[in-house]
């Protein structure tokens, strides 16, 4: 075994962090666990494992939800095509290989929504296969102890770095090896101020004997990310408000709105007209509520939102008329609950 991977091994037995996915029996748990950590961090993601794990016990279980359970549980999570996967990937376990996860990594790469740094993660980590791992923590990890200068979202630094995380991977340890380089990432190995002082493998750290751990990894130059200003209008007839379902496809896949449409400037006097042309719905007034701002990964919003009469809609799956404490059995993203907040 290297150095390297004895130094963090050894460092990881005393230092590993507890999670309720860590240790547990169940390949499903860490699968979930996986799913739900990518993009996401660990403090946010126990506690809808947990509840996750209790409603859904089984693959079985799972596969047998409806799209409003999962995506009402999986609501603040984001990300919600990781969740509507999932769900997928669960049915065709349980037609394809009776209930189980396959332990092939073939097999596991063609489920929906398990890509390269997930069947890594479950194969080491809930079958023990020797087999390597790629996520934020590890890449920077290694970017500074091996010293990559390609940038680690080209495709040649992520090439240097994949062959990395599988060149020191000790045998019959992968599953605790990637962990730890996981939690040397995320609690000495920061991205700012790194706590080298304190780490298990200083010695061999090729960026700090360079003095330049803050030079690494590499990343190509952050594209500057569009702000759009959207209208949404809460339309409310007796004791109900008018909400939209998104296409399954996408962003919010699934999810329901308030009809919303996006405007350039002038949200009050454009609202009526993008209504109609995206929903051919019809409405009257616009009673300033507030305004709402959200950062997606790619873009920002702010959405101005407006009370307005209902004047008429043509007949749309799509639209439905929810009473209004009934709100909250319906799944939807941040802003949307937030405008549901604003009604009460
Ligand atoms: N991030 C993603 N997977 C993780 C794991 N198994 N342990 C800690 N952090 C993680």
């Amino acid at each position: 075994m290297s150095t390297f991977a004895r130094r963090l091994l050894a460092w990881y037995r005393r230092n590993a962090r507890t999670f309720p996915w860590r240790g547990h029996p169940d390949s499903y748990a860490v699968w979930v666990s996986e799913i739900m950590l990518q993009q996401t961090r660990v403090e946010t993601v126990i506690p809808y494992f947990n509840r996750w794990m209790v409603r859904f016990p089984t693959i079985k279980r799972l596969s047998e939800a409806s799209e409003r359970d999962i995506l009402n549980l999986w609501e603040g999570l984001g990300y919600y095509s990781r969740v509507r996967n999932l769900h997928k990937a669960a049915k065709i376990v349980i037609e394809k290989y009776d209930g189980q996860l396959p332990r092939d990594l073939d097999a596991l790469r063609q489920l929906p929504g398990i890509g390269r740094y997930t069947v890594g993660a479950i194969a080491s980590m809930a079958f023990g296969m020797g087999a390597p791992t790629l996520d934020g923590n590890i890449r920077r990890v290694l970017a500074r102890v091996f010293d990559i200068s390609a940038p680690a979202d080209s495709s040649s630094g992520e090439k240097a770095l994949w062959d990395l995380a599988a060149e020191y991977l000790p045998k019959g340890k992968a599953g605790d090896y990637n962990q730890a380089l996981m939690d040397l990432g995320a609690t000495i190995c920061l991205p700012k101020n790194p706590h080298c002082p304190i780490c298990p493998v200083i010695e061999l750290c090729e960026a700090r004997a360079k003095g330049i751990q803050d030079q690494r990894p590499v990343l190509k130059p952050a594209k500057k990310i569009p702000h759009y200003v959207l209208a949404a209008a809460v339309i409310v007839k007796r004791g109900r408000v008018l909400l939209a379902k998104r296409p399954s496809k996408g962003l919010l896949g699934g999810l329901w709105e308030f009809p919303n449409g996006k405007v350039d400037s002038d949200p009050a006097k454009r609202l009526s007209n993008v209504l109609r042309a995206d929903y051919q719905l019809k409405v009257r007034g616009n009673d300033a509520l507030g305004v709402i701002h959200h950062a997606y990964s790619h873009f920002k919003v702010s959405v101005h939102v407006f009370q307005c009469e209902f004047v008429s809609m043509p007949k749309n799956q799509n639209l439905d008329w929810v009473k209004l404490g009934d709100l909250k059995n319906f799944p939807m993203g941040k802003v949307d609950r937030q405008i549901d907040q604003l009604l009460h």
